[in-house]
């Protein structure tokens, strides 16, 4: 189950304030359900929840299990919401050493470890940057190995996977000759030139549905076939997602409805920029991938909240100052994991460290202990704070977590009087790179 808990920010707003959000809140949320807001022909991403599709996950599965079974290492090729779904879903359901341990930005891109069973193919990432070294360091890294490509692009036009796309179907050209068999395509039903390629090439192929938009697209094969390939329950964390639709449509001042109205009247107040922090690092692409899903679907019209993401305790021990004693125009929205048992804090007879009070505590207590001291200090430094909490990691938790956060976020979209499925600024940069480039970006 998750529990949201707003005690911590209600008292930095006028009630009345709140109370004119929440009634606006709730004829957006109407006006999401009706179809009859802003974008309503992106709505797609609640139809499949509304009408499960068992077939295709049962479909999704099987692929995912041929990969499994003939991959070393399997090749994930996408950027943005063709990307972030998914590696948001491996990385909170992979134990830390079948795992690169580091953060949602270093280099460090493997999902599991080389020695695994064949069972469990190495998981990698490409096309979201276009760094040369990574790019010849991977080619490098899948000399001798059993390799296979999911290759994801809803537009198939999108310069960084396209260009890893080239470069890895030429290396599986030049090492194995059932190259069509290796490569999995999801994309537009129709059009685009990653359509045209897997069409005449023969490669197997999903479809991202058109009216579901790249940032919305964890829950289709885009989030769900990647997340299967390493071994996650994805009917899960599908069904988690459809028990939050219905929990949030059987009652219509929900949770969801309230953190969006929340967040929309502390942006009225002045708090502009919303540090979506978490305590546990498999959660750190959970909160990249809320970042897009909140940053693309507000930030428009020269407005809307500025959404960061901060890891905890490590970014205390960096950002902790300018949170307790910087700017006040920040709030807080902890995802939070209740502690788990195990890794309890020894005793020493010695105690030299004076870490004798700790023993017999589980680390995750004292995490549990941390959060609540930096939900309490930034409080009264002036940081309003709200809680996501989750009752464990498990698939339908962080199924019910996405669905969650898209209502959010769709609401936000239209508090804010703009229409949340669109990003016309993300064309902006590719125009003037594909000026630099030399070519027109028409
Ligand atoms: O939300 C979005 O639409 C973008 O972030 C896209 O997901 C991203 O640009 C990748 O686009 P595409 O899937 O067309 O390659």
């Amino acid at each position: 189950m998750i529990h949201f808990d707003d005690k911590r920010a209600v008292g930095f707003l006028k009630q009345q304030d709140l109370d004119q959000t929440l009634t606006r809140g709730l004829a957006a949320q109407r006006a999401l359900g009706n179809g009859t807001g802003a974008g309503a022909e992106w709505l797609g991403w609640r139809n499949l929840v509304s009408e499960p599709n068992d077939a295709l996950l049962e479909q999704i599965q099987r692929v995912a299990d041929r990969l499994r079974h003939e991959a070393d290492i399997i090749v994930v090729v996408g950027i943005g919401g063709s990307y972030l779904g998914a590696r948001a879903l491996l990385r909170a359901r992979t134990p830390y050493f079948r795992q690169a341990v580091g953060t949602a930005h270093d280099d460090a891109e493997s999902l599991f470890e080389k020695n695994t069973p064949s069972s469990s193919p190495e998981i990698l990432f490409a096309g979201h940057h276009m760094s040369g070294a990574y790019m010849t360091d991977l080619l490098d890294y899948l000399n001798g190995k059993s390799v296979y490509l999911i290759v994801i692009s809803k537009s198939g036009t999108t310069l960084e996977p396209a260009i890893a796309f080239r470069f890895l179907r030429q290396w599986l050209k030049s090492h194995f000759e059932d190259v069509h068999k290796r490569i999995v395509v999801i994309t537009d039903s129709k059009k685009g030139a990653l359509f045209s390629l897997a069409s005449s090439s023969g490669y197997e192929r999903f479809v991202i549905p058109d009216d579901v938009g790249g940032r919305f697209s964890v829950l289709t094969p885009v989030g769900l076939l990647p997340a299967a390939c390493g071994g996650i329950d994805i009917r899960s964390v599908f069904y988690g997602a459809v028990a939050e639709f219905n929990d949030l449509n059987n009652l219509e001042e929900n949770d969801s409805h309230r953190y969006a109205c929340l967040r929309h009247t502390l942006l009225k107040t002045g708090y502009e920029t919303e540090v979506l922090a978490h305590f546990e690092p498999r959660l750190d692409y959970f909160a990249s991938w809320f970042q897009q899903l909140f940053g693309e679907s507000e930030g428009k019209n020269h407005g809307g909240i500025f959404p960061v993401v901060a890891a905890y305790s490590t970014d205390l021990h960096s950002l902790g100052q300018y949170l307790q004693d910087g700017r006040r125009t920040l709030f807080e929205t902890f995802l939070l994991i209740d502690p788990s048992h195990g890794a309890e804090i020894p005793s020493d007879s010695e105690n030299r460290d004076g870490l004798n009070y700790l023993a017999g505590r589980s680390l995750d207590v004292i995490n549990a202990k941390a959060y609540e001291g930096t939900s309490r200090a930034h409080e009264a430094g002036g940081v309003p704070n709200m809680t996501l909490r989750m009752d464990s990691l498990s698939e339908e938790n962080l199924g019910r977590c996405i669905y969650f956060f898209e209502h959010a976020a769709s609401i936000g979209g239209y508090l804010a009087g703009v229409n949340p499925f669109d990003q016309p600024g993300v064309e902006a940069y590719k125009k003037e790179m594909f000026v630099a480039l030399g070519r027109d970006a028409a």
